[in-house]
């Protein structure tokens, strides 16, 4: 069984990295799913919070992508990948591409986006992106991409994660 995260903690360096994570977790994000093709055309992809947008002109976004994630050579060398930012209704999605031997696009509504890499049907926003540099960051591979098309639906609600938990906006 879990421990639940204390009410409060301090975490310094080289102590307990659960309490980092619960420290991290406080951050509050979005989730998106990340996709390209890798080099036999098919598709793979991975949940990730760590999209972040970097630069307006040029447009550049970023994502960090663990190195050892079986999608991470595919994503370090594509020409282009996708940021799928998730809606409310897409978390068996964020589960699914979270969750090894899986089948994550069979059971997942997808289509080839403009420039190749999947888009996820019904997703709350589409980011398409050429590939612009990977730099190294630890355990993680930090991919940046150049904007090449942006797309959103401004109906839907964001699939949100918070304390290791997905959760929902709910205004007062
Ligand atoms: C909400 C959520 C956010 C995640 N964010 C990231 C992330 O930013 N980067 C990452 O490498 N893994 C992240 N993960 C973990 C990967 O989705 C997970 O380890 C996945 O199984 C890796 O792909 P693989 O099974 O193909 O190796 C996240 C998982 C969840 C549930």
């Amino acid at each position: 069984m879990t421990e639940a995260a204390p009410i409060s903690a301090e975490y310094r360096a080289g102590s307990d990295p659960r309490t980092l994570r619960d420290a991290l977790g406080c951050f509050a994000t979005g989730v998106t799913v990340v996709t390209c093709l890798d080099r036999s055309g098919q598709p793979v992809g991975l949940t990730a919070n760590s999209f972040t947008s970097v630069s307006l002109d040029p447009p550049l976004l970023l994502v960090c992508v663990k190195r050892s994630a079986s999608s991470a050579s595919a994503l370090v060398r594509a020409s282009h990948f996708a940021v799928n930012v998730l809606q409310t209704g897409q978390q068996p999605a964020s589960i699914r591409f979270a969750t090894k031997d899986q089948d994550r696009f069979g059971a997942t509504p997808w289509s080839p986006g403009e420039y190749g890499p999947p888009v996820l049907r019904d997703s709350l926003g589409v980011f398409e992106c050429a590939a612009h540099a990977v730099h190294e960051g630890g355990d993680h591979h930090i991919l940046v991409g150049e904007v090449l098309r942006a797309s959103f639906d401004s109906t839907l609600d964001p699939l949100l994660y918070f304390r290791g938990r997905y959760r929902r906006l709910h205004f007062d």
